[in-house]
């Protein structure tokens, strides 16, 4: 049986995606049963919020399907998982989903660890904090690590039609600002790459160090951006299959799609979670983008670079031309990956950026928690 804290998860997961989702059901939620606490038999209690949450998937997945039905003549589901796997899949994270009010919007974030400058992880498109668990596991001991979906992806809201880098980098400073945070380390991959770098260029006194994974400072080509524009118009025809299942073959290596199912089969769930509108606007916004290769000279703090070896999307090349240009910067290649090599080789990628943290945290004369108990 669940236990009152897990259940009380799930809810919240399901209340915020009709929130975001389905904002006309909310008058419903007041409406449902809910039997108030009974703290002198925990059974009974558990037992009342077990069917409160089952009565919340059964609306939400009543109202998708008829919402499915009537746009489109036939049921269809394949653009968002069924309720019960993105809970359970937040489940698996197993990490407290926090929530915290930003420019309007909520912002869903994990915050772990201990340390003197948090690392915030950025994550790409159209992805969601979730990429980041390896990271979190493995840096908690000896770092304060926080990772958050940007808005509109992942169970972070947003209230707006178009979006865009800028809006981006400003909800991530305003959500340091909610944490007050005054520096911290920023960690991007690819789209999350394009909002450190923007972040960076408009308020470089907000950030300790950064750390670039698969990504790139110059904006679309011509043609780059006339192919997002054309998938935007497949995924408004419902032409998913040229977008979603091209997509993932493109993120990962040769090697990872044969042998690494798990991985990819992760990653997928968390691509199908977000909603098509939060998609179409992410690629809009990333076809907008400018370019940021102009400002790496004003980067004056340790910066790493990390890019998997095989990476198509954004090629290595990408890299050492950054690395080029960032003073005293550091590029470190992952074999046997391409564009997703938090994902496909953890260990070295997260080696890498221990090392570099470790070198850091030196600096600041910081000794993590595990260290500081080993010497008693
Ligand atoms: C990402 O991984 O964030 C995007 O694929 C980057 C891009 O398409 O430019």
């Amino acid at each position: 049986m669940k236990t009152e804290l897990e259940l009380n998860e799930k809810i919240l997961a399901v209340t915020n995606r009709i929130r975001e989702k389905h904002p006309e059901l909310l008058e419903y939620l007041n409406e449902m049963p809910i039997t108030i606490p009974y703290e002198e038999n925990p059974t009974i209690n558990v037992k009342a919020l077990s069917s409160y949450y089952d009565s919340l998937v059964a609306l939400v997945e009543d109202y998708e399907y008829e919402e499915n039905t009537i746009i489109n003549g036939q049921p269809e589901n394949t653009l968002h998982l069924p309720i019960k796997d993105i809970v359970k899949m937040e489940q698996d994270n197993s990490y407290e989903d926090l929530l915290t009010e930003v420019n309007d919007i909520t912002i869903s974030y994990n915050d772990v660890g201990e340390g003197i400058v948090p690392v915030i992880f950025v994550h790409g498109f159209p992805f969601s904090k979730s990429m980041w668990k390896g990271q979190l596991d493995s840096l908690k001991s000896s770092n304060r690590v926080i990772v958050f979906d940007i808005r509109g992806f992942g169970q972070s809201t947003n209230n707006k039609a178009n979006v865009s880098m800028d809006f981006f980098a400003d909800d991530l400073v305003a959500f340091m600002d909610k944490l007050n945070i005054d520096k911290a380390v920023i960690c991007g991959l690819s789209m999350g790459g394009y909002i450190a770098l923007n972040a960076i260029s408009r308020f470089p006194e907000r950030f300790a160090a950064l750390v670039l994974c698969d990504t790139q400072c110059i904006a679309d080509t011509t043609e780059k951006k006339e192919g997002r524009y054309k998938t935007i118009e497949q995924i408004n025809n419902d032409v998913k299959d040229v977008f979603y299942d091209k997509f993932i073959k493109t993120v990962f290596h040769a090697d990872s799609l044969t042998n690494n199912m798990e991985v990819v089969e992760n990653l997928q769930n968390i691509v199908f979670a977000n909603s098509k509108k939060i998609i179409t606007a992410g690629l809009a916004a990333m076809a907008e983008r400018s370019e940021t290769c102009s400002t790496l000279a004003a980067i004056k703090i340790p910066t790493l670079i990390i890019c998997g070896r095989e990476d198509e999307l954004t090629p290595l090349a990408k890299s050492e031309f950054m690395q080029e240009r960032i003073k005293g910067s550091v590029l470190k290649i992952i074999d046997d990956a391409a564009h997703v090599s938090n994902l496909e080789q953890p260990e070295a990628f997260n080696k890498y950026l221990q090392d570099f943290l470790n070198t850091l945290n030196a600096a600041k004369g910081f000794k993590p928690k595990a260290e500081r108990t080993s010497m008693k």
